[in-house]
């Protein structure tokens, strides 16, 4: 498509619902269906989720909202967009995002190469019995480089695609679909005999725990990555958007979507556990209680494990996938707006890097669990926060006009930026301090110092 101008159309989506749940797509992924529920079982069952529940209310839809309007506002990738808006101190931020989509992207391809292969042996009837030992098999050496190799092929497929035929299109087909086989799952595991323990064990509130700074820590960072805020995702993928909705409004649905999800994750994983007595599985580990217990407890039930595993290792398989490419896109996007490539021929290129860097991962899970920390945790509450400062202080005006838009309520907007420019730096500045020392010691592991 070529403007009369000669410069290259840049995309939009084709229909609200295709942007929706895109940005959903991107939200819900690995993050929400192991992360989540555990975090919250440990954290204090209810009691954690209700504080999530106020984290997501008031950081994580006011910076959601921040980052759709300034993605609509500038119609580029953040990359060239903050430092055109915000001066040249403002550059490094928009470099930041694109730091941690490689980063991330580079060991989340790993783990979603093992649900790939999973959901593939489903399919195929050939998960084995012993399924720690399949596991171990699965996720080390060769067998994880090559499904590493995979999907992020698969995803630069999706990417290189474009923005309507590639992720649009991807996102209206396999969210309905992972929202059926959830609600189906988590259906099917109220009736097991046995699985009201794995619902208290999963809710039981504690409400001790909420006292302690980490358990804060740990609920914002888990909010910022099931969010995929804190690195421009969701404000690549706005500035995608050409109508004008109230992005207040669309922020809460994804919000929502995400959380909804994330919760109902935990009612599916907890029973089955519980119900075929897989608990001491659980506390050695998350990654272990999803990939070894789960499949075991499937198996048991013969025939209809067999249909249910498949349903639950594709679900996660879209799910990751739907994430994965959004991380490649703010890559994608910085690089063809900032030197304006072609696209094709840089989500293949971005993508073989990745790949590359996401090697390390692949072949040991510490380099994996150290770049989490570092990336996925604590970066992506850095680049939140310095957003909000952005947005907060020097884009306000701007910013507001944009927003009212599609939201003319003015009293809403003004709430809005009162917790842009207060309540959320200051969250945030807790975070970022409690996060300092896990983060240390991932920089240790990652440089071995
Ligand atoms: N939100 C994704 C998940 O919960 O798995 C992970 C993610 C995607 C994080 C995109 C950040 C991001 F920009």
């Amino acid at each position: 498509m070529t403007a009369p101008t000669g410069i290259p159309q840049r995309e939009s989506w084709a229909t609200r619902a295709g942007f929706i749940l895109a940005a959903v797509g991107s939200a819900v992924g690995l993050g929400n269906m192991w992360r989540f529920s555990y975090i919250a079982s440990e954290g204090g069952g209810a009691a954690f989720v209700l504080l999530y529940l106020v984290i997501v209310l008031i950081v994580g839809i006011p910076l959601m909202t921040a980052e759709f309007v300034v993605g609509r506002m500038s119609q580029e990738s953040p990359a060239r967009a903050l430092k055109r808006l915000g001066g040249k101190a403002w550059a490094p931020l928009g470099w930041l995002f694109v730091f941690c989509g490689l980063g991330i992207l580079s060991y989340y391809s790993v783990i979603a190469g093992w649900t790939m292969r999973y959901a593939v042996d489903a399919v195929r009837n050939a998960i084995p019995e012993d399924t720690a030992a399949y596991f171990a098999q699965v996720s080390s050496g060769g067998d994880a480089v090559i499904a590493h190799l995979i999907f992020m092929a698969i995803t630069v497929y999706i990417v290189a695609s474009g923005v309507k035929k590639g992720i649009e299109r991807a996102s209206l087909i396999m969210m309905p679909l992972l929202f059926l086989i959830l609600i189906g799952l988590a259906l099917w595991a109220a009736t097991l005999p046995g699985g009201g323990a794995g619902y208290a064990y999963y809710l039981k509130p504690d409400l001790r725990r909420l006292l302690e700074p980490e358990i804060l820590a740990d609920a914002a960072g888990q909010a910022f990555f099931s969010l995929s805020l804190g690195m421009g995702a969701l404000m690549t993928y706005a500035s995608y958007l050409k109508s004008e909705e109230n992005l207040g409004r669309e922020a809460a649905t994804v919000a929502f979507a995400d959380t909804g999800v994330a919760f109902v994750a935990g009612l599916v994983v907890f029973p089955v556990i519980f119900s075929f007595g897989l608990t001491d599985q659980v506390s050695e580990s998350t990654v272990g209680a999803l990939f070894i217990s789960l499949p075991k407890g499937f198996e048991l039930l013969g025939r209809l494990g067999d249909y249910i595993d498949t349903a639950f290792f594709v679900m996660l398989f879209f799910a990751a996938l739907t994430s994965a490419i959004s991380l490649l896109e703010v890559v994608v996007a910085a690089l063809v707006d900032v030197w304006n490539l072609p696209r094709r021929a840089t989500a293949i290129g971005a993508g073989a890097g990745i790949a590359l860097l996401g090697l390390p991962s692949a072949y040991d899970t510490d380099i994996l669990g150290a770049s989490d920390q570092l990336v996925g945790n604590f970066l992506l509450v850095v680049g939140g926060f310095f957003t909000a400062l952005l947005v907060g202080y020097k884009l306000l005006t701007q910013a507001d006009a944009e927003l009212s838009k599609g939201l003319a309520n003015q009293t809403l907007r003004r709430r809005w930026a009162m917790l842009i420019r207060y309540a959320v730096p200051v969250i945030l500045l807790g975070v970022i301090a409690s996060g300092l020392r896990p983060t240390w010691q991932a920089l240790r592991t990652l440089f071995g110092v």
